[in-house]
């Protein structure tokens, strides 16, 4: 099996191919990824002397370097490229539309060209829009995204499946919860609150800190990815979800209970705009068809996670420099307090 992974370099991808490495090792794993400020080959600096891991640099919306890489015979994709944070998006959707959209429908485009025999994309459970306190998201919610984040990922969504319906692609999409773990990028939530505790800084809670995610361990949600690549049916929607739902405010208190830090770090800032309050996913479909179920529960996951940034500092006090500093700055430190 030759397979492409797109956005290798990313948090998610870069866990998803140290994971196919290790279960696969006669599968050959090309790495395709822009390394945007997300991506970061330190994350698979151990997978670089494995002769069946190939690493690419190129833009997934560069038809010319995407069908470069299909005439040379892959079998299947997995797409996990994105631009993925809603704040982000917030500030300027411009790079959302570019990748998310016009780059899965140049990757679906090529696909159709080249044959390939599996396109998964990977989609998020935001497509969904928001719940209040009742209720779960199963794969016939309607699509109702609330951010310029989550409506490239549903415009990139129904792209894929129009390319299943009108021209046979075989692709399956997947919407997964949140997702945590080691090689996050610390402007999300987890890695993000870890950081700032393990150095005495504010943790900037929006608004009332209530709003609810369902998370769910990295690892859980490669194992899920690997179970619909190999088993899952085209054409078909699944949620992948860890039925893990907490507050914000839960997991805050638990990292700064880890580490005795006080609760005066917490910082209440103005809230996210359009902020979805609550996600919950019913993965009824998942655990039956493909008897998937997540292994990782929340407080064990949690400090893994915590002893993965506290074991590898340097990983993260590299990332935060620059033009993270910049745009740390705009995204809170001008945030007024409330
Ligand atoms: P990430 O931001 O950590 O990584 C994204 C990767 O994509 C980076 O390596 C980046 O360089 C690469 N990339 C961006 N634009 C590209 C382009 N034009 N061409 C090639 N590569 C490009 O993201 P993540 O958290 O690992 O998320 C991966 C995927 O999973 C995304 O599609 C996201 O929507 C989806 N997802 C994420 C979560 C989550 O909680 N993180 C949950 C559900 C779904
Ligand atoms: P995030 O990690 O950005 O993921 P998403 O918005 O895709 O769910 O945010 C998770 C939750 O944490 C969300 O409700 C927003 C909230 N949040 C804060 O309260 N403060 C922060 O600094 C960040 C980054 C997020």
């Amino acid at each position: 099996m030759k397979l492409l992974v797109t956005g290798g370099a990313g948090f998610i991808g870069s866990n998803f191919i140290r994971y196919m490495l290790g279960k696969y090792p006669d599968y050959e794993i090309i790495n395709f990824d822009k390394l945007t400020y997300a991506g970061n080959l330190d994350n698979l600096a151990d997978a670089e002397s494995n002769p069946n891991y190939h690493f690419i640099k190129k833009d997934i919306a560069d038809s010319k370097a995407v069908e470069g890489i299909l005439s040379d015979g892959v079998n299947a994709i997995v797409n996990f490229a994105a631009e993925t944070h809603v704040d982000r998006s917030l500030m300027n959707a411009s790079e959302f539309i570019l990748t998310n959209v016009l780059g899965t429908q140049v990757l679906l485009g090529a696909a159709l060209k080249y044959g390939i025999e599996k396109f998964i994309q990977i989609s998020t459970d935001e497509v969904y829009g928001s719940l209040d306190s009742e209720g779960y998201f199963t794969e016939d919610t309607p699509l109702a995204p609330n951010s310029p984040y989550s409506a490239s990922k549903a415009s990139a969504d129904m792209l894929a499946l129009s390319y299943h319906k009108s021209f046979g692609l075989p692709v399956t999409i997947t919407r997964c919860s949140n997702n945590y773990g080691p090689y996050q990028f610390p402007e999300k939530l987890i890695p993000l609150f870890i950081a700032n505790a393990m150095e005495d800084k504010p943790l900037p809670i929006y608004g009332d800190g209530k709003y609810i995610r369902d998370w769910i361990y990295v690892e859980d949600h490669c194992r899920a990815v690997d179970l619909v690549l190999h088993k899952g049916r085209d054409g078909e929607i699944y949620n992948i979800g860890g039925g893990n739902e907490r507050e914000n405010l839960w997991i805050t208190e638990f990292i700064l209970d880890y580490f005795h830090k006080p609760k005066s770090l917490i910082t209440y800032v103005k809230d996210r705009p359009g902020h979805d309050r609550r996600y919950a996913i019913d993965a009824t479909k998942i655990k039956a068809e493909l008897e998937f179920e997540p292994a990782v529960d929340l407080e064990t996951g949690l400090e893994k996670t915590i002893q993965w940034y506290e074991n590898n500092r340097p990983w993260w006090e590299k990332i935060r420099t620059g033009e993270y500093i910049e745009y740390y700055e705009k995204q809170y430190l001008q945030r007024e307090k409330i």
